[in-house]
């Protein structure tokens, strides 16, 4: 079986009746969802919130109840995709530009689990693109800003205009290579009037469940330790 659909089922075992889920954005989430669908087919008392209009539609699809994120209290369990993942489970995330969401709701989550094929795992983060959602209103100065920062901004296109999230915002690819402090990072570009929010999610989740070739393999983040 596919490494991510293999993440995406073992995943569901977490989920139990009565849970408010946060449903993630992508190709790996697409098998929880599915997944999901099933438990409710089965009289799994489940609400859902979606991390984009995209993850929204196919709950519909599989008939999960949705609700809102100013309708809950907080989430049982997120389960969410990764693009990229290190040893002490700082991550990016955003490649499917849902970063903003994604984040929102992991804040308000109780148990975050992410589910990744292997090739996301790695020692350090930094080779794929960082996602930085910008605000439309002078995002020309704010890619400028990013660009003499040396973040090496590139503005995200779909069929030859920018990019629009599902908060009508933008996106700028970050390409700042592997070697950086991301605690730092993180600061900085927090910092700049113009970028909501960063791709950059430092410990945030509880749980990972990575699909490989053997099977599936579970490590749980023991901040004890
Ligand atoms: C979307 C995300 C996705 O979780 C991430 O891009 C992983 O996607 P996939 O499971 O398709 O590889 O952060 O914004």
């Amino acid at each position: 079986m596919e490494e991510k659909k293999i993440a995406g089922i073992k995943a569901a075992e977490y989920i139990q009746d009565n849970m408010v889920l946060g449903l993630g954005t992508g190709t790996t989430a697409y098998y929880m969802i599915e997944k999901v669908g099933e438990l409710v087919s089965e009289g799994f008392n489940l609400k859902a919130v979606a991390t984009s209009q995209n993850t929204a539609d196919l709950a519909n699809k599989f008939k999960i109840p949705l609700v809102s994120i100013d309708e809950v209290e907080k989430i049982d369990l997120a389960i969410d995709g990764v693009d990229e993942i290190d040893g002490r489970f700082n991550a990016i995330k955003g490649g499917g530009g849902a970063l903003f969401r994604e984040k929102m709701v992991a804040d308000i989550a109780d148990k975050v689990i992410w589910i990744m094929d292997s090739s996301k795992v790695v020692d350090s983060i930094g080779a794929f693109p960082l996602p930085v959602e910008i605000l439309p209103y002078g995002y020309s100065h704010t890619l400028k800003k990013l660009k003499s920062l040396s973040f090496n901004p590139v503005l995200r296109i779909k069929d030859s205009v920018p990019f629009v999230t599902d908060n009508h915002n933008y996106i700028a690819d970050l390409h700042i290579g592997k070697a950086f402090d991301i605690e730092c990072v993180s600061q900085k570009l927090k910092s700049i009037t113009g970028v909501l929010e960063t791709g950059l999610f430092l410990d945030t989740c509880d749980i990972i469940v990575i699909g490989t070739g053997n099977g599936v393999e579970i490590v749980e983040n023991r901040r004890d330790q």
